[in-house]
């Protein structure tokens, strides 16, 4: 634990400095894992670890899911299933770990202050920003879970084209969609909020 030039009170958990770190008051020990979590952004940025984690973590889930588009497009059809299914689980796991350091460790809203798009007394470019990301995520997140349950319980198994194949194209094209405008919104998000 270092004292952090920046901070009035005090300090930052990994000693490395950072633009605009987190700081705390009064009950440093009780306040250690919040810190961490606000202060251990990878990426160089005013984010947290987990929304560097998120941040990265999409530009693999947007190729990914292409490429098991294209794969079922010639037939690999088990293949596809593999690989929707973990990223079903992946997206699932990054959400969970994503609400858990949103909702108890990071407060976004503090580490956004210092971006020209963020205002304190009401709303801003980085509140648009996150409504619209939010417009597309939360469907996304229910679309997954219906696409996936509807597809493992109407194709076959192993899966190969059949009834369902027609609403399963419909609504996992839906699915695909939402899930690219989740990732793009959100990067631009990160970039207003974090970055600027
Ligand atoms: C959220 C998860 C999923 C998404 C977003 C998704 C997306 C898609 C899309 C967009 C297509 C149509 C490709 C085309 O235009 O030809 C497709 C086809 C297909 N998917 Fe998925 N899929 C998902 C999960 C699954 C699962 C879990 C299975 C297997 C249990 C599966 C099996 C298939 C099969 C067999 C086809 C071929 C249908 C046909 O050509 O008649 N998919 N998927």
């Amino acid at each position: 634990m270092t004292r952090f030039a920046g901070c009035d009170s005090l300090l930052q958990l990994d000693g490395t400095e950072r633009n605009n770190p987190v700081c705390v008051d009064g009950d440093v020990a009780g306040d250690r894992v919040a810190l961490f979590a606000a202060n251990s952004g990878f990426l160089g940025t005013r984010a947290s670890l987990m929304l560097d984690v998120v941040f990265v973590a999409m530009f693999l889930v947007v190729p990914v899911l292409g490429v098991s588009i294209y794969l079922v497009k010639q037939g690999r059809y088990a293949l596809h299933k593999r690989i929707q299914l973990t990223l079903g689980i992946v997206l699932l796991a990054a959400v969970m770990a994503f609400e858990v350091d949103m909702r108890i460790f990071t407060d976004w809203e503090k580490l956004a202050e210092p971006s020209p798009y963020y205002r304190t007394d009401g709303w801003s470019t980085v509140w648009a920003a996150l409504t619209i990301h939010l417009a597309f995520a939360i469907p996304a997140a229910f679309l997954w879970a219906f696409v996936i349950i509807q597809a493992l319980r109407n194709l076959p198994n192993p899966p190969l084209p059949g009834p369902h194949s027609a609403s399963h194209k419909r609504w996992g094209w839906l699915a695909a969609f939402t899930m690219v405008m989740t990732a793009v919104t959100g990067w631009v998000f990160y970039w207003l909020a974090f970055m600027a």
